[in-house]
């Protein structure tokens, strides 16, 4: 789409500014988007959709943050994120006669988006020491207040990955000692709290949730408050369906119970049908729209999947299982708040799933057998709860794109990194000095590195499995299974049709296998890929 075109989309939304079908369809314009100027009419529009509730904001991040990097005034203080050491920013910023840190534009993104960047993560740790020493400094704590709101926020959102020194550490166990005993001053206090750790650990938390709502920031008290204590309650109410002893499971269950993932908190509108409908062959997607068709997500972590499957399929029923009481309550509770009846959440480990009685005319299993001890074993399971003809929708890691990861997890484990979460603090600040430097590039360019979870995910597993397509291709063969498709970018899939003419159907493994010798980042994202059981299998 042009700038034109895009121009008259915001006007758009200018004359219906409540209509947020125009909002969607100009972020999704926007959202490949990079911008070197900073365009004022462009960003207020941008701005106007960060600064509406109920929509996915995600795909702004980059936009914004090209346009932030450029803004005339905001640029100047932002280049101190350059600066040597903390020291050394502090003495560039007092020099800066109005550092344009309350800019709204600034603020609009910081409350909603989170930024895989190592510039403006350091520029925000920067700024969160900053704020908090001038607490001390007596210098009036309300005078940060429309800064801290969403820097508390986004700390959050970055599940409290940001490092921390000894001496913020004994002014944040003062500053919680005088929240928790109602003696803080101002709001602007418990902000500050609030861009350390997450104020549901506060003794008066639930007071400290209705205060925050009486002064108007319903938001902040629900993402760090409520929705926790929500969760806390809703962890009883989920039955378990088969016990977790082995060893293998019992560990991944510690780290999900600790980082329950993916943390999300609006639905992206990824799954629709129409496109479905195209990517699978003739009529597949007929037999998961009849009435009471199973579906089974399996290894359902916070539920987002599981979610957008009862949502995009109400006919059917959803079971949506996991080990990790905490990751199911995340989505029990989302699911609530949607009203969504057609889903169930059930802790289970996939490994003693199969004595259930059900069939599934669809299984979902992104991200989970890779994790598992034997994660052929764990298939054939799921394979088991499969209908004659039911589709499954699987998710691998490649062992070819995770090189960069693999030897990342290699210093880790040389350098005797635990994982915690201080420990996963203190080597994302070494790990500049300590990994190659284009593997370091890698890691960074991936937005797992931004936060708690999705790091320890990414480089601290308790167990991972890596897979090439020869493998797959064994065990598709030895489950009975037939492969349907891998799913990508469409110019990847353009560049495979060009280097394999002849494979119009895109289902030849031995040739992605080729490519993917090529070009070994082709399935960073994971082998993702449907498959079916054929008809007559049982
Ligand atoms: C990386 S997360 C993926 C979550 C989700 N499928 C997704 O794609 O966002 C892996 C999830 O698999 C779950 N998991 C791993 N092994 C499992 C098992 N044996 N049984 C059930 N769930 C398992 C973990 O608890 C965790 O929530």
């Amino acid at each position: 789409m042009s700038m034109k075109a895009m121009q008259s989309l915001a006007v758009a939304i200018a004359g219906q500014p409540e209509n947020a079908a125009y909002k969607e369809r100009f972020i999704e314009t926007i959202a490949p988007m990079r911008f070197r100027f900073y365009l004022p009419d462009l960003a207020m529009f941008i701005q106007h959709c960060l600064e509406t509730p109920g929509i996915n904001h995600a795909p702004l991040v980059r936009p914004w943050f090209s346009m932030l990097k450029a803004h005339p005034r905001f640029r100047k203080v932002f280049r101190l994120a350059r600066r040597k050491d903390y020291a050394s920013f502090r003495a560039a910023f007092e020099k800066l006669r109005d550092p344009d840190i309350f800019n709204p534009y600034f603020l609009s993104g910081l409350g909603v988006l989170l930024v895989p960047d190592r510039s403006l993560e350091r520029f925000l740790i920067f700024l969160r020491r900053y704020c908090l020493e001038q607490f001390e400094a007596g210098a009036g704590s309300d005078k940060f207040a429309d800064l801290l709101e969403p820097l508390a926020r986004y700390c959050f959102r970055t599940e409290y990955v940001f490092a921390f020194g000894d001496e913020e550490a004994a002014r944040i166990a003062v500053l919680r000692r005088e929240v928790e005993k109602n003696r803080a001053g101002g709001e602007a206090d418990i902000f500050m709290l609030g861009c350390y750790e997450p104020l549901h650990t506060l003794d008066n938390a639930a007071a400290v949730a209705d205060r925050l709502r009486k002064l108007g920031y319903a938001g902040l008290a629900a993402e760090q408050i409520s929705d926790f204590l929500v969760e806390r309650e809703l962890r009883h109410e989920i039955p378990a369906l088969t016990p977790i002893d082995s060893g293998v499971s019992t560990a991944v269950q510690a780290q999900y119970e600790a980082f329950p993932y993916p943390r999300w908190s609006s639905l992206a509108s990824s799954l629709s049908l129409d496109a479905l409908e195209a990517f699978l062959p003739g009529g597949a997607i007929d037999s998961l729209k009849k009435d009471g068709a199973k579906f089974l997500i399996a290894g359902c972590g916070t539920g987002l999947q599981a979610l957008e499957y009862a949502l995009a399929f109400p006919k059917a029923e959803v079971l949506a299982v996991d080990l990790s009481r905490a990751s199911l309550s995340y989505g029990l509770r989302n699911a609530k708040e949607r009203g969504i009846g057609n889903l169930r959440f059930a802790q289970a480990d996939i490994m003693r799933l199969g004595g259930l009685e059900d069939r599934f005319d669809f299984i979902l299993c992104t991200g989970v057998l890779h994790h598992m001890a034997d994660p052929e074993a764990g298939w054939a399971v799921l394979e088991g709860l499969l209908s004659s003809g039911g589709l499954m929708r699987i998710a691998l890691y490649s062992e070819y794109a995770r090189q960069f990861i693999v030897r990342s997890c290699a210093v880790i484990q040389a350098r005797g990194y635990g994982d915690s979460r201080e420990e996963i603090r203190r080597f994302r600040e070494d790990a500049p000095d300590l990994l190659k430097r284009s593997d370091y590039r890698r890691v960074t360019r991936s937005s797992d590195f931004y936060s708690m979870s999705e790091c320890r995910d990414m480089l601290f597993h308790v167990q991972e499995h890596r897979h090439t397509i020869p493998e797959i291709e064994g065990m598709l063969e030895r489950l009975g299974l037939r492969f349907i498709r891998f799913e990508m970018e469409p110019r990847v899939r353009a560049r495979y049709h060009k280097a394999f003419p002849q494979d119009e159907a895109g289902t030849n493994l031995a040739n992605w296998n080729r490519f993917e010798h090529k070009k070994p980042e082709t399935f960073l994202q994971m082998y993702r890929f449907w498959c079916s059981k054929t008809m007559g299998t049982q």
